[in-house]
């Protein structure tokens, strides 16, 4: 049983797509959302539509990914329109991943949510790596401060923020004083990718990808140990606030170390974007299957019950 209660409500599973894969239009969001998902996420929105950068700017490895999209959607009112008229009563919650390029239009979309009323539950991101000239927030703690304040004001409800990767455990600490002091922040999804990679290819002896000159974040295997540890610490260091698992899943064996080092759900995105839909029902076949190896019932009997030596 992967069903999994969280933000008020039961989930039918734990897995969902990580903002950015199969989200862009709402042929994809409603794909997801008729898969053994359990959730699904918006790709993450500005307020107005954007191309993105120029191709080609993802690139698949034989073990992970690399992109520089760069923001490329079709801006904050047509996700808001989609969440007017998403079926809620899948019960399947909708999360509206916000982006915007500065912080007051981050605050707009959550007016222009709020005043909907929607059942929708924003995942605000903190840590886009891809547009040239906008550094991650989320690696500057004094920023990340006052924004989180501005969204407690314009944000009456339950909300999340997605996390960069965090590699220095005083970071950690430090990022966690700041989010403890928000009651009303309810999650953390970690980690986005590791930003700005580079994946060279031997034969042309070039970059793969045409932004920044090769640079892009990391997902795939790559990032799976830096992952668990972000989720392993901000789990351990954010009492009363969910973890949301998000990095290097590609079967129910990574689905099952992230629920142990904590996390509440789990998204796919390498994965989702090489395998489509399907890969939902088979991580989460694969996950159940070793669950009823251990003798585990349900994600409660282990999650965050990592062993230390
Ligand atoms: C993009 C990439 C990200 O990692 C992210 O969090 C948001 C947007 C992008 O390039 O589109």
């Amino acid at each position: 049983d992967l069903s999994v209660s969280w933000l008020g409500q039961t989930l039918p599973g734990c897995l969902y797509n990580a903002s950015g894969v199969m989200c862009r239009e709402e042929g994809e969001l409603e794909a997801v959302r008729a898969s053994a998902a359990g959730a699904v996420v918006t790709k993450s929105c500005t307020l107005q539509p954007r191309e993105g950068n120029p191709e080609p700017r993802y690139f698949r490895t034989v073990i992970g990914s690399i992109n520089s999209m760069g923001l490329p959607n079709r801006g904050f009112a047509y996700y808001l329109d989609y969440a007017r008229r998403y079926d809620y009563r899948c019960g399947k919650p909708l999360f509206l991943s916000l982006s915007g390029l500065m912080l007051d239009d981050n605050c707009a979309m959550l007016r222009g949510l709020a005043v909907e009323g929607l059942p929708a539950i924003p995942e605000i991101n903190l840590s886009c790596p891809n547009v040239p000239g906008k550094p991650q927030l989320g690696y500057d703690f004094a920023a990340t401060a006052e924004a989180l304040d501005a969204f407690d004001a314009a944000y009456s409800g339950l909300y999340g923020v997605k996390l960069p990767p965090y590699f220095d455990t005083a970071h950690f600490a430090a990022m966690a004083e700041i989010l403890n002091r928000h009651s009303r922040l309810a999650f953390v999804t970690c980690i986005n990718s590791i930003g700005n990679g580079l994946v060279v290819d031997i034969d042309s002896e070039a970059v793969v990808i045409k932004p920044k000159g090769g640079l892009g974040g990391l997902g795939g295997d790559y990032v799976l140990p830096t992952a668990l540890a972000n989720v392993r610490e901000f789990y351990r260091l954010l009492p009363g606030k969910d973890i949301v698992g998000c990095g290097g899943v590609s079967s129910g064996r990574e689905a099952f170390m992230h629920i142990l080092a904590g996390a509440r759900a789990v998204q796919v995105g390498t994965c989702l974007h090489r395998e489509g839909v399907g890969a939902f029902a088979r991580i989460a076949a694969e996950l159940t299957e070793l669950m009823r190896a251990k003798g585990y019932r349900s994600l409660d009997d282990f999650r965050g019950r990592l062993r230390t030596l």
